[in-house]
């Protein structure tokens, strides 16, 4: 079930949205439109908390929106079905935290990369016996569907439990129904920082850059997506941008 969220105001620290009915098909939105397609529950990059969504990427895709002279429309799916409805046109853009993958370019055209990252793993507290990512093997390992973290586990050749987010996923170890969470770092470091069962072993599993993602072959998205990122990075902006949306999403709590 995909949420359709409206783009309705900006401030400086926190943005508001609407929620607005159902998704809509590849221009049926109007010309004006530009809808972004995320999944709204992996703080910094973007999170939702009442009617405020707190985000790295609606940041960004609001910049690409106002540089193609368009209106910028968010629409929440779950993850595993953002790079599918990119593809299917019932969305411009797609920006999730989305890794760049050999896979995923095989299906989208992605931006030059705007954040560099990694898997993590995430143990209760108390354990003891899970130190790297060698000890794995044989857990029961908690992910969100259809991540890196998800294809990581997969490629280690053993099946995951997947949930919707990675805030679930970590419920689901403090509750006992997994042994251990893998998990993008930036989420990660914020479930963390306000829960006191769980902890973040040193070291990642992975390097990751984030990007967004176009149609393939769109290529007036893709230029404007680049010269938003080009000059966000250059101007030092996007350090800026991530560690206001890092504090405010260290302010919120309930990550789900
Ligand atoms: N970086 C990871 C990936 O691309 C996880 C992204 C999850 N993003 C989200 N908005 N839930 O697979």
């Amino acid at each position: 079930m995909m949420k359709s969220i409206t783009f309705c105001a900006f401030a400086a620290a926190a943005c508001l949205l609407v929620f607005s009915g159902c998704g809509r098909s590849s221009g049926e939105g109007g010309d004006n439109e530009f809808v972004m397609i995320t999944e709204a529950s992996f703080p910094p990059y973007e999170f939702i908390s009442g009617d405020k969504i707190i985000v790295i990427d609606v940041e960004i895709c609001r910049r690409i929106a106002a540089e193609l002279g368009k209106e910028l429309v968010v629409q929440d799916a779950k993850f595993d079905s953002v790079i599918p409805s990119l593809v299917a046109g019932k969305a411009d853009i797609a920006a999730a935290g989305i890794t760049v993958t050999e896979d995923r370019k095989m299906s989208v055209d992605f931006s030059e990369s705007y954040v560099i990252s990694g898997i993590v793993i995430i143990v209760r507290k108390d354990d003891a016996e899970i130190k790297s990512g060698a000890d794995l093997i044989g857990k029961r390992v908690g992910v969100q569907a259809g991540t890196t973290s998800d294809t990581y586990m997969v490629e280690q050749k053993q099946e995951p439990d997947r949930f919707d987010s990675p805030a679930l996923a970590v419920a689901a170890l403090k509750a006992g129904k997994v042994d251990v969470v893998v998990a993008d770092v930036d989420p990660a470091r914020v479930i963390a920082s306000k829960d006191p069962d769980i902890r973040i072993l040193d070291g990642m599993l992975s390097s990751e850059e984030f990007a967004v993602a176009v149609r393939k072959g769109d290529k007036v998205t893709l230029d404007a997506a680049n010269k938003v990122i080009r000059e966000l990075k250059a101007s030092g902006e996007i350090d800026k941008i991530k560690a206001q949306y890092e504090a405010e999403a260290d302010k919120l709590k309930g990550n789900e």
